[in-house]
């Protein structure tokens, strides 16, 4: 096999400069993808401006060139280079034209935002009241954007998760106990989902779904009665209650010494793992190429193996379900 010869893209809208900013929760991979937007953009004879702090340095005039030297030893660290955060005054028009003159004025030609839906809902903001074309690339652990099988994080935000899982199923069997495990996901329940699997969970609980505790009340005591030595309960943050509601539950229902863990923000934090370095570097160029094929407010997605579109609106307009075969799947293998 023969290697294929990179070629030039064409760029028939003309883009000289990019903008590219993180914004939102930080997530691992996202260097990932500035490194992949930059060096795609010089590889193609562009220049790209870094804007600090995510949209709240957008409107404060936070840019400075970066080049693809700027980018080394980047594809390895976990958060963000380029800084984030979640702006306030993006949020009103005054805050918004403030950052579109910011781009007009560095001479900016399409801007290129990476981050979860709220950062996209400001992205569409800016295309729509000043017609700067706009790409969303999506990173967040969460997973919960339609329009692509997986967000950059979240394949790292899993492994970290499990990582803590395991260490507290050492000390739960130890001790025979009840360990009930919170991780995060906002108002979705992949993470959990992936990590129960992964973890071999006796329960999970997700947002997705209304279990009624009392079962889950009955199948630890069912799993103490088969001489399990302890129990994993995996709780998605998005559930009414959290952690904590069902680890009291359980613990009254049960009389079973019963033990809360929330893992909070560790999960944003790390290297980010093998997939998520690749997903992010296909989707960097990926958004440059649509910027430069004339294309705005849309997030580019991987779909099995394809680079897809979805207009930014559907991103969290539309609900990505979890996958319901791994839940069925989870249930079968704790008996
Ligand atoms: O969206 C990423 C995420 O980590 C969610 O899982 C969590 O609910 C939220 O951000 C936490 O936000 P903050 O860092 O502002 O506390």
């Amino acid at each position: 096999m023969t290697e294929p010869t990179p070629t030039r893209h064409p760029n028939p809208a003309g883009i000289q400069r990019v903008a590219v900013l993180t914004s939102g929760g930080d997530a691992p991979g996202m260097n990932a993808a500035i490194r992949a937007v930059v060096r795609t953009a010089a590889f193609e004879g562009l220049e790209v401006m870094g804007v600090r702090r995510g949209f709240s340095g957008l409107h404060r005039g936070e840019l400075k060139l970066i080049g693809p030297r700027d980018m080394a030893n980047t594809i390895q660290r976990g958060g963000t280079i380029l800084l984030t955060a979640r702006s306030a005054t993006w949020r009103t028009p005054e805050g918004r034209a403030r950052g579109a003159q910011h781009l007009r004025d560095n001479g900016v030609d399409g801007l290129i935002v990476i981050g979860g839906d709220g950062s996209f809902h400001g992205a569409d903001l800016l295309q729509k009241e000043h017609g700067i074309p706009v790409i969303g690339v999506p990173g967040t652990i969460d997973n919960d954007l339609y329009g692509t099988d997986h967000t950059i994080g979240y394949f790292t935000a899993v492994e970290t998760a499990l990582d803590a899982v395991d260490k507290l199923r050492d000390t739960g069997a130890s001790h025979e106990r009840i360990f009930v495990i919170e991780v995060m996901g906002r108002h979705a329940g992949h993470i959990a989902l992936d990590v129960a699997v992964a973890g071999g969970a006796e329960e999970v609980f997700i947002p997705e779904d209304d279990k009624p505790i009392e079962d889950v009340i009955e199948i630890v005591k069912d799993s103490v009665e088969k001489g399990k030595m302890g129990s994993i309960v995996i709780v998605a943050e998005g559930v009414p209650g959290g952690a904590q509601g069902v680890g009291d539950a359980i613990q009254a229902g049960t009389g079973l010494e019963t033990r809360v863990s929330i893992l909070g923000h560790i999960q944003r934090g790390g290297t980010p793992v093998s997939s998520d370095r690749i997903l992010a570097s296909r989707l960097g160029e990926a958004a440059v190429y649509a910027l430069m094929d004339g294309v705005s407010g849309v997030m580019v997605g991987r779909h099995g193996g394809d680079i897809i579109h979805t207009p930014l609106h559907e991103t969290w307009e539309k609900r990505k379900d979890v996958n319901r075969d791994l839940y069925r799947c989870a249930k079968k293998l704790s008996v």
